[in-house]
């Protein structure tokens, strides 16, 4: 009897005890390797003969080069299709094409404009199918948050993190995250960016201490951690609006100054310089981007060998 393959498409999908699992395996994975060659396997190899496909239907940086490196560390081997080039892009379906490529390779990540496409190609996968980003959702970007937290600041737990500006997708999987974890979650968003407030009610319910404002100031006083995005996401088409909305939201020094005093800054990056958050921010020694950064790749190493039933 076959058994379904676990994929990783949202962090609300996985148990406390998972979400905890995967973060602690990306903390000791990083720690055994420090100073290494980032191109050199791990001492087990715990992938080894393993292959990722990964399909890519918008642009990225480091959600490609983290599963690339950390694939490569594991042990295994990556191929990287633009789903434009591929025949995708001529019509050939989700359906059909998930069944092709899950009988050539061991898991399959993919970033996707439509989170429903995510959804269908793993319900169509022999193997794990991971979600690289979508227009609701960017999991793996929230464990390498979580994680450089913990390696800032000590364990998550108590914490309060303010997120400002969009409730988009990075927004959305902090909220899943905030069901799995003892942390506060605060968002400030314009009225008309809010998250979904089905969503909202459903992380309560799930035990989640997240709330939604408007007030940035409201949001940030005494945050452990504060968090942006980009005010225009890759398809988003109402772009002049948005630029209209968020400046209020903006992550300067002057409002900085009302987050607790040794308070961390985050953003997934890229990063929109002069918009959602100022150079002086972005480069103070309390920000932790570029750990943050580097974090995908052991936080993504963590998801993949438990998608392959290593963990
Ligand atoms: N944060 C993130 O996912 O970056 P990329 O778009 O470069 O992959
Ligand atoms: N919210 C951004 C995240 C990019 C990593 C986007 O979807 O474009």
């Amino acid at each position: 009897m076959s058994t379904s393959p676990r994929h990783f498409l949202d962090i609300s999908a996985l148990s406390k005890a998972e979400m905890r699992l995967l973060l602690d395996e990306a903390h000791r994975r990083k720690d055994a390797r420090k100073g290494w060659p980032k191109g050199a396997p791990d001492a087990d190899r715990p992938l080894d003969g393993c292959a990722l496909a990964m399909i890519f239907q918008k642009n990225s940086t480091r959600t490609r080069i983290s599963f690339e490196i950390g694939m490569r560390q594991l042990g295994g081997s990556s191929l990287v299709m633009s789903a434009a080039d591929t025949q995708l892009g001529r019509g050939e379906t989700v359906h059909d094409t998930a069944r092709v490529v899950s009988r050539m390779v061991d898991a399959v990540m993919i970033r996707a404009n439509d989170h429903q496409d995510v959804v269908d190609f793993a319900a169509a996968s022999e193997v794990p199918v991971i979600n690289g980003l979508t227009d609701l959702s960017h999991p793996c970007q929230i464990l390498a948050d979580i994680m450089t937290i913990e390696e800032w600041r000590g364990p998550i737990d108590g914490k309060t993190i303010a997120w400002l500006g969009d409730g988009n997708n990075v927004c959305m999987s902090f909220v899943h995250a905030a069901e799995k974890l003892p942390f506060t979650l605060r968002i400030a968003t314009p009225p008309h960016y809010a998250p979904r407030r089905q969503e909202i009610e459903a992380a309560q319910k799930a035990g989640a201490q997240v709330r939604v404002v408007t007030d940035p100031q409201a949001a940030i006083a005494g945050a452990d951690v504060v968090v942006t995005d980009t005010w225009v996401s890759m398809g988003d088409t109402d772009k002049d609006a948005r630029l209209r909305a968020f400046p209020p939201y903006s992550v300067n020094e002057a409002i900085m100054q009302r987050a607790a005093p040794d308070a961390i800054f985050l953003h997934c990056l890229p990063a929109h310089r002069g918009e959602e958050v100022t150079d002086a921010v972005m480069d103070a020694p309390n920000s932790a981007v570029w750990d943050e950064a580097e974090n995908r790749i052991h936080a993504q190493k963590a998801v993949l060998l438990w998608c392959l039933g290593r963990l």
